[in-house]
């Protein structure tokens, strides 16, 4: 069953009914300023960090769901409606939602007049625009009551959800004209406020919580709306809140729009006052002028079109499949954008106080995001490798408005110093520019430790390969890719845990899935050393390498498949000598990635394991037998009921790696069945039992020993968004950047008869034409760039701002 469809040609994904399963939630804001938003006008905005600069509350796990957000009230002689629904929930006379790229337009009717929300963030700039467009479809004019509502958030949002006995008395609000001043804690040293504005002169307002809703109104009541005006009210302490209220009439047939924005503002200190106490309001007045008119948003459109244009132009396809173009053109980009700009942090699961920027989930988020924003890429990695020790290992998370790492979440994932070889690696690949590896940066954020970028990544390499174990495998540390697998959590007294210190000391749980990285992105760091002119440095790294190989090979194999691991007590994990847990799904993609096995046979042995142990109707999941019972041995992953989360659930983020390891096998019709098992567009239809957004992957679907089975969790932010784009671009259909070029090596199901895809690369267009006239999986016979035919299949570098013409033919 669904409830919308995708709408190619606008780019959007239309939602013809308010009651989804479960919010539907899309994101405004690509650079400072950041709204989410639902199908039903829930939601919030922040600046930067949910955490330390959240604009407006909202309520997670609140019952009923989703009553925070963009509010518009319409009170028409008594009837009282929104025009996204909630959260008054009137039965409207029509409705639908339609999200796009960076804005959300909401549309509602009742009883002859058609309200549309359309909410954006401009380009930048620090504020949401949401144009009420109002239109009386009738032939006799309407008096109406029309009401804005925000509640807003005392900035940091952790202190806000619980240091009640002090923020209940720091609420400070102004207002001037229509524009509604937050300026709690500015008198502080701090040096920021909002605005909520509006275009349109009021006939009241409110900016007190108690005096709109009542005391005991809430949002699905208020009283303010039901009275049919505000009562002017200053917020002094307790909830200060922004409304707008307009008593307007519209003649027959008549259209009138009001303009609102909500914006933040940050003075300089200097700046911060323009008399004493009076909070200077330049800035604001400026940003308030420039979406006074209907022309000036349109314009604001237009640009933030223009963006996304120029964003999705750097990869296009055309297959004839109707379902993947719309993924690989459209929805893959876009929900990797987001990714970069949320990390981990702000959605309806993640709370934006929880998590900060993660160290291994930024570094893969860039292998989505690099052929759009290669600068933006630039500056993250910088970001991200200040956060690393300088023995190689790195704090799991850092905070995106400090940049800092996270003491709280500490260190110890030791895949983490990995991942920043590969999200570097990615970038070179993309962009050629080794400069970066000059780049003097920090370690833990201290200057006076400051090394090349280079350096970093040696010490990456070098951290795994100087923290191996008793059958020479990655020591696994805290965990691996696997936050849920605590293999050292183990200790002879309950309750304590240990430290990581050291190969010598302390516990020995070693991790095949290391082993599979290290190969990997070991090999990309050897390509990099040879690149520098390193030769010798790069002959080293392999010898490294292909000692760990060997161990995965024999001390990681398990006769059928690749175990996942060693536990404290040297006991294998994911083996058939366990009676639940025998096989996960991690180590098979990620060696199999890397070419473990491939000669020996164990690689092929080893995804015909995942198909016949782990596949299921709804994708693979990540271990089977589920862990019915709590391990002490091995952590947080026997926490969770069979079939969910880690503990056997279909960990969207791990299906890729599969399918990307079936086409280094050259199994193409496998690798597209198992990208499309969870691919949102082609399982649009089971939305009922999905519940998540049929627009984007969700971290999590439930497996098959779960009641729930086929239920999805935790939309937007995973890297599965990353993943499934790198596989889908760079390993199915084979456009994949090579430090040497654009390298095309397509693993399609034999069905497909071809393609074509449109890659800007380098500065330069690339035309790509393949063709499959024998029907094969994989294998290319001949490629012609500009009518002339090629030695082997990468492609020249052509000049920047050249058109190349490239046909390959398959066979
Ligand atoms: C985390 C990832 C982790 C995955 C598997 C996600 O919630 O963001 O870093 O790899 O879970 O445990």
């Amino acid at each position: 069953m669904k409830f919308g469809h995708f709408d190619d040609a606008h780019r959007e994904y239309v939602i013809d009914t308010p009651r989804t399963p479960l919010p539907w939630i899309n994101y405004l804001g690509s650079e400072d300023f950041f709204s989410l938003v639902s199908n039903t006008g829930g939601g919030y905005s922040f600046y930067r960090d949910a955490r330390l600069r959240r604009i407006t509350r909202y309520r997670y796990n609140n019952s009923p769901l989703d009553m925070d957000g963009h509010r518009i009230y319409i009170n028409d002689g008594g009837t009282i409606w929104n025009p996204g629904w909630q959260p008054t929930k009137t039965e409207l006379d029509s409705y639908s939602c339609r999200h796009g790229l960076g804005y959300t337009i909401l549309t509602g009717e009742k009883n002859g007049i058609r309200a549309q929300q359309e909410l954006f963030v401009p380009r930048g700039d620090a504020c949401e625009i949401d144009r009420l467009t109002l239109e009386n479809k009738t032939d006799a004019p309407r008096t109406l009551d029309v009401f804005s509502y925000v509640e807003f958030c005392l900035w940091d949002a952790m202190d806000d959800s619980s240091n009640f006995q002090r923020n209940f008395s720091t609420g400070e609000v102004e207002v001037v004209g229509s524009a509604i001043y937050h300026k709690t804690e500015y008198r502080e040293r701090r040096d920021h406020y909002a605005v909520f504005w509006a275009n349109t002169p009021v006939t009241s307002f409110d900016t007190s919580r108690d005096a709109f809703c009542g005391v005991y109104g809430g949002p699905a009541e208020p009283e303010a709306v039901k009275a049919g005006h505000c009562s002017n009210s200053v917020a002094h302490g307790w909830a200060p809140v922004g409304a707008h209220h307009f008593h307007l009439t519209l003649e027959a047939g008549e259209t009138k729009t009001i303009l609102f924005g909500l914006g933040y503002i940050e003075n300089p200190v200097a700046e911060k006052f323009t008399a004493p106490g009076v909070i200077n309001k330049a800035r604001a007045e400026a940003m308030i002028a420039r979406y006074a008119t209907d022309a000036q948003v349109d314009e604001a459109r237009k640009a933030l079109a223009a963006h996304w244009d120029d964003l999705l132009s750097a990869l296009q396809l055309d297959s004839g499949d109707e379902k993947l173009d719309r993924m690989v053109n459209l929805w893959h980009q876009y929900q990797c954008m987001v990714t970069f700009n949320m990390s981990r942090s702000a959605s309806y699961y993640e709370s934006g106080i929880g998590r900060g920027m993660g160290f291994r989930d930024s570094c893969q988020d860039l292998l989505g995001f690099v052929h759009m924003i290669p600068e933006r890429a630039r500056s993250r990695i910088l970001d991200i490798a200040a956060t690393q020790f300088e023995d190689g290992s790195a704090y799991h998370q850092y905070q995106p408005l400090t940049k800092k790492g996270n003491r709280d979440v500490g260190t110890g994932f030791n895949d983490d110093p990995l991942w920043l070889i590969a999200g570097t690696a990615a970038y070179l690949r993309e962009t050629g520019d080794y400069s970066i590896l000059d780049e003097s940066v920090a370690f833990d954020n201290d200057e006076s430790k400051a090394q090349p970028l280079m350096e970093h990544l040696r010490r990456s390499f070098n951290f795994t390969r100087t923290h191996l174990g008793p059958h020479g495998l990655p020591l696994i540390g805290r965990a691996d890719w696997n936050d849920c697998l605590n293999l050292n959590c183990f200790s002879e007294h309950p309750g304590e845990s240990f430290q990581i210190t050291g190969p010598s000391e302390g516990p020995v749980a070693e991790s095949v899935f290391i082993a599979g990285m290290f190969v990997k992105y070991g090999e990309e760091y050897a390509d990099l050393c040879g690149h520098r002119g390193l030769p010798d440095e790069a002959a080293d790294a392999r010898a490294a390498i292909a000692q760990v190989e060997q161990a995965a090979l024999t001390a990681g194999w398990d006769g059928a498949w690749f175990r996942r691991a060693y536990d404290a007590f040297g006991k294998p994990v994911g083996s058939k000598e366990c009676d639940e847990g025998q096989i996960f799904i991690e180590p098979q993609g990620m060696c199999v990635m890397a070419g473990i096995g491939k000669e020996t046979g164990q690689a092929e042995q080893a995804l015909k394991s995942v198909e016949e142990r782990l596949d299921t109707k709804y994708g693979v999941v990540l271990l089977q037998p589920a862990y019915t019972t709590y391990r002490l041995n091995l952590g947080e992953i026997s926490s969770y009921p069979p079939g969910y989360k880690e503990n056997a659930g279909i960990f969207c983020h791990n299906n890729p790696w599969i399918s990307c390891a079936e086409t280094v096998l050259g199994h193409g019709d496998r690798a597209f069945e198992v990208y499309k098992k969870t691919c949102p567009a082609y399982i649009e239809d089971i939305s009922d039992i999905h519940r998540t957004e049929p627009y984007v992957y969700s971290q999590m679907v439930a497996g098959k020993d779960a009641p729930t089975f086929g239920e999805a969790k935790n939309s937007w932010l995973t890297g599965t968004a990353a993943w499934t784009f790198f596989n889908v671009s760079q390993y199915i259909l084979g456009v994949q950047p090579t430090l040497d070029g654009l390298k095309i090596d397509p693993c399609i199901p034999h069905t497909l008869p071809g393609f074509t895809v449109t890659r800007r690369y380098r500065g330069a267009v690339y035309h790509i034409r393949v063709e499959n006239p024998a029907a094969v999986q994989k294998g290319v016979k001949r490629v012609t760039v500009n009518g002339k035919t090629i030695e082997g299949n990468v492609l020249p570098l052509a000049p920047a701002g050249e058109t190349v013409e490239v046909t390959v033919v398959m066979g």
